[in-house]
């Protein structure tokens, strides 16, 4: 079907004002925002424009998506009616301009250049070796257990702001290279997208991206309670102990590679689209991006699936290579059917973005968007995320190439936290009496042997 042009009810400017304060965050934004949905999820935008009073205004329209206009007050109410009538599967993107929102629409975006795909040898099987086994699901499990601990990590709340600091420090407790850097990003929001750089050598020009969102969100919006475990707690805590583990190891790269938590995925990918924008204005050259969205529950036969939509075949199929050659987990192709985090976001920039996802579509963890998003859904553990940890260090690897400079320094003691169940199983760990108290033990157990056996003697 064509697009409708002539739908348009009257257009505002797009100047947006920040006035209304958001419950336990700082001033809630407002003002015009231009909108790219589904046409399936307009019952949901209609839902918004009736409780405000006022007529959805629909700026263009073809077979299967709408560019309307939404009050940036009222994007989370959109989320959340989104979610409700449709089961999370009626995503929208929010766009700063009414244009922006109408190129959107497939009948205008056919025409948007993908760039000439990479090509993807695999010659770095010994670096690849080395890292992997490295990784601990221990750490990953911590890691989510902390993130999910906080009240909410919504983009306009105040444990939403302070998550990006968290993570901040987190990230650069990483490393003490001083060319390694960790950087917020601010978007206007309350919350901040969070990048780690480890600057390439030969190649410093070419950058990999390894990124998943920060923000959860569930009905309430600032004043809800968001785990956000599985999503995207999961996709975070393997981000970092992918970052954690290369850096351990001196980590080298040829091209740049950059790890991303971006903020405001879920009101509209609006984090992740800011910055892939400003990075196709600044003309940097993105050869991959790889996104982590939900990692630890198992919800279906295979491990990973690949999601065939607003993603590159080309880097998929060396995503598979990975997975056959060093991860050694099964894997599927899947949809998500819209645009459904933020890998969309690169891919609309012309960027090879891929998506693994932990399970089929319709076998996905039914508990995400609810307080019920916690670690216990997943089993306490992290043992389905490290497989996705392995995937990523090895596309960071054979990517960005470069070298691993020295075997990794020893351990760095795990964070103090509540229930650490699998490390307090190893011997040495915390929580056992340890090599040097056993020793200690067994001496004086022989002492004492020695004394008596000279008395009875
Ligand atoms: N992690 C989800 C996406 C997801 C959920 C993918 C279930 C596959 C299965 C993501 O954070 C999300 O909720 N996205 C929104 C869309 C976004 C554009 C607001 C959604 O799915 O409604
Ligand atoms: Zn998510």
């Amino acid at each position: 079907m064509r697009s409708v042009l002539g739908w348009i009810a009257v257009v505002m400017g797009a100047g947006s004002t920040l006035v209304a304060a958001e419950p336990g965050g700082r001033e809630a934004e407002v003002g015009p925002r231009f909108v790219s949905i589904g046409r399936d999820a307009l019952d949901a935008a209609l839902a918004v424009a009736e409780r405000r009073g006022a007529p959805l205004r629909i700026l263009d329209i073809d077979a299967d998506v709408a560019a309307i206009e939404v009050d940036a007050g009222d994007l989370g109410l959109l989320a959340e009616e989104v979610h409700a009538r449709h089961d999370r599967c009626g995503g929208f993107v929010v766009h700063d301009t009414v244009g922006a929102a109408i190129a959107a629409l497939p009948v205008h975006a056919a025409a948007a250049a993908v760039r000439p795909e990479t090509d993807y040898p695999l010659d770095r099987a010994e670096a690849v070796r080395t890292v992997l086994p490295t990784l601990d699901a221990g750490r990953i499990r911590d890691t989510i257990r902390e993130l999910s601990a906080m009240q909410n990590r919504y983009y306009q709340s105040a444990t939403g702001a302070a998550a990006s600091i968290w993570l901040r420090d987190r990230w650069r407790g990483l490393s003490a290279r001083p060319e390694v850097t960790v950087e917020l990003v601010d978007h206007g929001y309350a919350q901040r997208s969070v990048v780690l750089t480890i600057p390439g050598g030969a190649r410093a020009d070419e950058v990999v991206v390894i990124g998943g969102h920060l923000d959860s969100i569930a009905a309430g919006g600032a004043g809800s309670t968001a785990p956000g475990a599985d999503d995207d707690a999961s996709g975070i805590a393997t981000i970092t102990e992918v970052a954690r583990v290369l850096l351990a190891h001196d980590y080298r790269p040829a091209r740049t590679v950059k790890f991303m938590a971006y903020a405001a995925e879920e009101v509209g990918l609006r984090g992740s689209q800011l910055i892939a924008r400003d990075y196709q204005r600044r003309e940097i050259r993105v050869v991959g991006a790889l996104q982590l969205d939900m990692t630890n529950y198992q919800g279906s036969d295979k491990d990973i699936w690949l999601m065939k939509d607003f993603t590159s075949a080309a880097q998929n199929g060396f995503l598979i290579q990975l997975i056959e050659g060093y991860v050694g987990a099964t894997w599927g192709l899947d949809a998500c059917g819209y645009a459904c985090s933020d890998h969309a976001s690169w891919f609309r920039t012309g960027v090879p973005a891929s998506m693994p996802f932990e399970s089929r579509s319709r076998d996905r963890n039914r508990a995400i968007h609810t307080r019920r998003d916690t670690l216990e859904t997943s089993g306490n553990n992290a043992a389905h995320a490290v497989k996705f940890a392995r995937l990523a260090a090895a596309y960071a690897i054979e990517l960005a190439k470069g070298e691993i400079a020295a075997p990794p320094a020893p351990p760095a003691p795990a964070p103090e936290i509540a229930a650490t169940e699998d490390r307090s199983a190893a011997p040495g760990a915390p929580g056992h009496p340890g090599a040097a108290a056993c020793i200690a033990l067994f001496l004086i157990c022989l002492w004492f042997a020695r004394a008596a056996a000279a008395r009875i003697g």
